[in-house]
């Protein structure tokens, strides 16, 4: 395969970094290399606080479990997620007992269709969890409008769009709180990974908690004095405050990070012209795609949108026949899964259908150059030549 959804964008600086980390250090596990990474993210994101672990999942299963601590939220208090996402984010709703109620996407940004949302805040709804997909920003603004007044919190999924931008503000700025994966293939990696951030001090002290066992230990030692004081019969180092996981990542995992960081304002800018060039070969195909763009984009990959689903299967096809690996548009509507089948019979979602029976992505990374971009012009003008009524 010449064109792989995923490839590997660990280079050798990161891997002498990395060589040279394990020769000088006696410790492994969390310390103060993650706090350096945390330090230098949340630098990056324009955040006040960020906590590292091991999975964009994880991220978003800590932030719902301690926002439902924070806030109290019961068994059964609603969730409004979108019908495409990341499997994991509504599986951590359904894991916490709470409520997941599905929005369609719109086909602008992939975000919610903001009708679809409107109609579905009600009294019961506790948080909005909004999916940032594919590097596209979602509306924002339009979703804080809505919510303005209630008690309603906005978490922000950027696992997909490090560093895309609505009116220049970093997506991951604008909820309470944000989650993002550096898993392989992402805009930069720590082959497994993820990051919780936030300006929200108490969210910060919980996710910190909930990071690693609920252990009183993790917060930040102002506050230690304070916990001794209160629980003068429990050994500090063995207090818990609340329960926790562990989702913890590792000293080496930082260390790389620290190293992909650096680049990673590069890598969304080649992301970015490759997303641009791609467009523009799309275009002289317009009768058969979609093609939707959005200022402020940090490209995730490169998507197609068949106007026909008759074409999806065949131009798949067609494009592994040349060497070019593609796969569903994240994995279409969720709605479909089997383990979602106790609502597989909501209806009122014809975006994340049609996204589901006409979408799907190839990779887009640094590594996308012209000569692939040729390629892909030349194998959709064979493929058009002979697919075209
Ligand atoms: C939108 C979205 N949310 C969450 C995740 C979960 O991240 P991870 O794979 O690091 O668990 C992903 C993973 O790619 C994702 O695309």
């Amino acid at each position: 395969m010449l064109w792989r959804l995923q490839e590997n964008i660990i280079d050798q600086k990161n891997i002498k970094t990395l060589i040279d980390f394990i020769k000088s250090t006696e410790r492994y596990t969390q310390f103060t290399k993650v706090k350096e990474f945390e330090e230098a993210w949340s630098k990056w994101q324009g955040r006040k606080y960020s906590v590292f672990v091991n999975s964009g999942s994880s991220a978003n299963l800590i932030i719902l479990d301690l926002l439902k601590d924070i806030y109290k939220w019961k068994a059964g208090d609603e969730i409004i997620v979108p019908t495409i996402t990341w499997i994991t984010d509504i599986s951590s709703v359904l894991q916490l007992g709470l409520t997941p109620i599905f929005v369609d996407i719109n086909l602008e940004d992939f975000s919610f269709n903001y009708q679809d949302l409107q109609s579905k805040i009600n009294r019961k709804t506790k948080a909005i969890f909004l999916s940032h997909l594919i590097g596209f920003p979602a509306d924002m603004k339009k979703v804080k409008k809505m919510i303005k007044g209630k008690n309603i919190a906005i978490i922000e999924d950027c696992c997909e769009s490090h560093g895309a931008t609505i009116d220049n503000i970093k997506v991951g700025n604008l909820g309470d709180v944000s989650s993002f994966s550096f898993y392989w293939g992402h805009h930069m990696t720590t082959v497994e990974g993820g990051m919780v951030s936030t300006d929200n001090e108490k969210i910060y002290k919980y996710a910190l908690l909930k990071r690693s066992h609920g252990l009183a230990r993790e917060l930040p030692p102002k506050y230690h004095a304070y916990y001794k004081r209160r629980h003068k019969t429990i050994d500090f180092n063995f207090l818990f405050l609340t329960t926790g996981f562990n989702v913890r990542n590792t000293e080496l995992s930082a260390v790389l990070g620290l190293s992909q960081l650096k680049k990673i304002d590069q890598y969304i800018k080649i992301r970015n012209a490759n997303h641009k060039k791609f467009v523009n070969i799309l275009k002289k195909y317009s009768d058969f795609f979609a093609i939707p763009y959005k200022d402020g984009i940090s490209s995730f990959c490169l998507p197609f949108i068949l106007k026909k689903a008759s074409l999806k299967k065949p131009l798949q096809k067609f494009l592994t026949k040349k060497g070019i690996e593609s796969r569903p548009f994240i994995s279409g509507n969720l709605l479909k899964q089997p383990f979602l089948k106790k609502y597989s019979k909501l209806n009122g979602f014809p975006n994340a259908d049609h996204i589901h029976s006409n979408a799907f992505y190839i990779g887009n990374n640094q590594f996308v150059n012209e000569n692939r971009l040729e390629l892909l012009d030349k194998t959709l003008s064979e493929f058009f030549d002979n697919n075209h009524d």
